[in-house]
């Protein structure tokens, strides 16, 4: 699953819409492969994200301790409708939009560090930078900090993470995000957290476990996933050599293209687990109350019921905005206006910087049954 998860899942959507599968903690859970279920699935008020409502002996994900846990992937209105739009607040596109000069700033310097250089690996030199550069930014975490991130979400992310490793790992995460804030509140500074801080200390609008959580939650959230997207664009670009020549002419065609690659792509190949609070039919299946259930989101994007040749990438696609890869309902990704923003500096950079790259080496994908991404992008950047 891990090494081919678009073959798998094409396996399964035609076998059958709603599978009972074994997760990967061994506990016994439901996976849902079609496009029409998983959209229905996703804005439905009667499956909760709440753990509380998960069954005794039901998947557990990561354990994290109850100060990282109170963050918005497990709640419901309406704790959920306060944090979320405390959260948002930063995060609307207007905002977003804000902010395109600053990551400008920050994506052509990282391509001035490139320059000169003969061979580079445009995930570990350029995607991963860029993307947690952006969200430390963002947050207001200092510099010397930003190398531990890809550690640590490997430990966490990684098919090879054990148990033991991600415990350690989330420790240590909440040690630094627990110093981190008490720096902000000591020193603030105009960032998101500090802003955070702020509203907690002024009305008690979130708890001291709620703000570490979201911290937590919008560092790990808003890293990853972007900077899988980032190095999926990039890499649909330079392989075909048409579509690289069609948007270096028309730049304009670069934010169609990040859409469509979100669609093929998938980054977040599965939804938050999701516990109906009753028994619901989905797909002509009972699923009991309490039950775990995966929507899977890659099955539903590449689902021909829904696109045709979904496995190919067409920017031109009328409908491709369409797609699940952020989710859909209350729990609609906050974070999408910045990764699409994100990705598509990412592609124009490198099309104008460096409109000679070429992959001189095979890609390899990172092995996961969650996220979908590249770990290498080897390019010669050609003059
Ligand atoms: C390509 C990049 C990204 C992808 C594919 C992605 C995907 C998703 C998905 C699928 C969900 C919904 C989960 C569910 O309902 O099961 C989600 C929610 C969320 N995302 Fe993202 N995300 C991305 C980037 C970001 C960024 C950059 C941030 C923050 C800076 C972010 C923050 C969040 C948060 C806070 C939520 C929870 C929203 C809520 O519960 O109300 N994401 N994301």
């Amino acid at each position: 699953m891990a090494h081919d998860p678009h073959g798998v899942f094409a396996r399964m959507r035609e076998a059958g819409p709603v599978h009972a599968i074994v997760a990967p903690d061994g506990s016994p859970a439901w996976l849902v492969t079609r496009y029409a279920d998983v959209q229905a699935a996703l804005g439905d008020p009667r499956f909760s994200l709440d753990k509380r409502h998960a069954k005794p002996g039901g998947y557990k994900g990561f354990e994290l301790p109850p100060a990282l846990d109170a963050n918005l992937l497990n709640m419901d209105p309406p704790d959920h409708t306060r944090l979320r739009r405390l959260a948002g607040q930063a995060f609307t596109p207007r905002h977003t939009a804000d902010l395109r000069p600053r990551l400008e700033r920050t994506v052509e310097s990282l391509a001035d560090d490139l320059a000169g250089r003969e061979r580079i690996d445009l995930v570990k030199d350029f995607a991963s930078p860029f993307a947690v550069g952006v969200i430390c930014e963002l947050l207001g975490v200092p510099a010397e900090s930003r190398s531990d991130f890809r550690t640590w979400t490997n430990a966490v992310l990684g098919a090879d993470a054990t148990r033991e490793g991600i415990r350690s790992t989330v420790r240590e995460m909440y040690a630094f995000f627990v110093a981190l804030l008490a720096a902000k509140r000591a020193d603030p500074g105009p960032d998101l957290l500090s802003a955070l801080i702020a509203a907690r200390d002024a009305d008690d609008r979130l708890s001291e476990d709620e703000l570490t959580s979201l911290a937590f939650l919008l560092l790990f959230a808003g890293y990853e996933n972007s900077a899988n997207l980032m190095a999926g664009a990039l890499y649909a670009t330079i392989e075909d050599q048409a579509l690289r020549d069609a948007l270096r002419d028309d730049p304009a065609g670069v934010p169609a293209l990040v859409e469509e690659v979100a669609r093929h792509m998938s980054p977040a190949l599965l939804a938050i687990r999701r516990f109906p609070l009753q028994d619901i039919e989905l797909g002509g299946v009972t699923i009991p109350a309490g039950d775990t259930v995966f929507l899977s989101i890659a099955s539903a994007n590449r689902d021909p019921r829904r696109y045709a040749r979904p496995d190919r990438i067409q920017p031109d696609r009328p409908d491709a905005a369409r797609h699940l890869s952020f989710g859909q309902g209350i729990h609609y990704c906050i974070g999408a206006p910045l990764a699409r923003l994100e990705a598509e500096l990412a592609v124009r950079t490198i099309l104008t910087r460096f409109p000679k790259a070429r992959r001189h080496a095979p890609i390899s994908w990172q092995p996961s049954v969650r996220v979908r991404g590249l770990s290498t992008l080897p390019v010669e950047l050609g003059d």
